[in-house]
Formats: structure tokens, sequence, C-alpha cells
């Protein structure tokens, strides 16, 4: 019997990494003309000018990327009633660390779709007020009211989506294994099977049935 699980695919994880590379760029970039204090980091882009023309493709290819690993992703995070039970016992395991307490669940936990929706509404607010003042092609068309609203969005949405990878990366680095299943595409049956209950059992069914398919 094999020992590992494929989890994700090499393009999968090349999609991953890109989207990630480019949330760096974008975010770095967008902080560096958000606020003086973090000009600095326009050092790293060739200057104030080129941070300001960057910016705005950083976001695009970002949006891009993700729109990519969306496709992939969206049924897999629709919300369950299982998702709801998983949330009521989230103190547990986040103040107890009782992960056998947690009630099973499939590829995804609440936790995990929670922040994926927060990435989805999140690029989605940030690509449509970004159009809205991006100079000098698209500012004309709307009015100084509408921008100012579109800045403040805008910045509140880079905010939430900044909190929300932090606190994506966190949960990466707090469940083991899980960052090898995004840099190898892997994981082993005990994983699956002490984070993923629902998922391992499909897995499980999916290879059975194989299997006897196999025999004929
Ligand atoms: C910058 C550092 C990042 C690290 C270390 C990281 C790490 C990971 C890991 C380890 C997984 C696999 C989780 C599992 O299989 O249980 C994952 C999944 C995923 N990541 Fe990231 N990630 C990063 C940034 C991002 C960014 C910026 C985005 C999008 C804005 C993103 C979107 C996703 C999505 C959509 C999944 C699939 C899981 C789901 O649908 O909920 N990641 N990430």
């Amino acid at each position: 019997m094999k020992h590992i699980i494929r989890r994700y695919t090499d393009l999968t994880r090349a999609n991953h990494w890109f989207v990630a590379g480019l949330f760096i760029c974008a975010g770095l970039s967008g902080l560096a003309i958000f606020h003086p204090a973090l000009f600095f980091f326009s050092n790293l882009f060739g200057g104030g000018q080129w941070t300001r023309i960057l910016h705005p493709f950083f976001g695009l290819l970002m949006v891009f990327g993700f729109a990519l690993l969306f496709i992939q992703f969206w049924h897999e995070n629709l919300w369950k009633p299982i998702d709801t039970q998983w949330v009521r016992k989230a103190p547990d395991l986040i103040i107890k660390g009782d992960e056998d307490a947690m009630p099973p669940v499939g590829k995804y936990n609440a936790g995990q779709k929670g922040v994926f929706w927060l990435f989805t509404i999140c690029l989605l607010l940030l690509l449509v007020t970004g159009f809205m003042f991006w100079r000098p092609w698209f500012v004309d068309y709307f009015p100084i009211t509408l921008r100012r609203i579109a800045v403040l969005v805008h910045s509140l949405s880079a905010i939430a989506l900044i909190l929300g990878v932090i606190t994506h990366v966190y949960a990466a680095i707090w469940v083991k294994g899980s960052v090898h299943a995004m840099m190898r595409g892997t994981v082993t049956y005990n994983w699956a099977r002490k984070h993923h209950l629902l998922w391992y059992r499909e897995i499980v069914a999916e290879e059975s049935a194989a299997e006897r398919r196999m025999k004929g």
C-alpha cells in the first residue's frame, strides 16, 4: 500500500507560489505608497515612480493568478453544516489545542474556508476600486467623491487581505505537514486521517473502487 496521497498537482503549486510572490510584491509596493513611514519599501522596486507604476500590474497579476486558484478550489470551499459545528468548537482548538475534539472535516476545515472567501472578497474589492483611481487611464471616468470612497475601500481591503494572509501562513506552519503539501504536493495517510478525516475516507474509497475495477 502507498503511504502518500497527492494533495496538489505541480501546476497548482506553481500557481499558488506565483500568487504568494505577487502578493508580497503588490503588498510591499502598496505599503510604500500608503504611508511615508513605509516609503523605504520603494527601494525594492527602483524608487517611488517605478513603485507607483508597477503596483497596479502586480495587483492585476495577483488577481489573475488567484482567479485560476479560485476555479480549482471554490467547490471544495463551499460552506456545509459540519463547518458551522467546527466553528462552534474552534475556541477549544485555539485555546486548548485539542484537535481530537473537533468534528471531522473534508479537504478544508471551516477556518481555511473562511480565509478562502476573505481572500476572494478582498481581491474583488481591490480589483474594482484599484481601477477607479488608476492614473492616468481610468481616473477621469469616476467623480472625485467616488474615487475617495474607492481609496478608502482599497486600503481597508488590503489590510484585511494582509491579516488574512498572516492567519493563513500561521495556520500553515501550525499544522505540521501543510507546507510540505504545498511544496512537494503530497501528504501522508496519517496526516490526512488526523486533519481531514472525511477527505481521507473519500480518497480511500476512490482507491478501493479503482482497485476493484483493475481486478475486473
Ligand atoms: C505567502 C506565504 C504563503 C504560504 C506560506 C502559504 C501556504 C499555504 C499552504 C501550506 C497551503 C496548503 C494548505 C492545505 O493543504 O491544507 C496553502 C493553500 C492555499 N493558499 Fe496559500 N500560502 C501563502 C500565500 C497565499 C496567498 C497570498 C494566497 C492568496 C491570496 C494563498 C491562497 C491559497 C489557497 C486558495 C489555498 C488552497 C486552500 C483553500 O482553498 O483554502 N496563499 N497555502
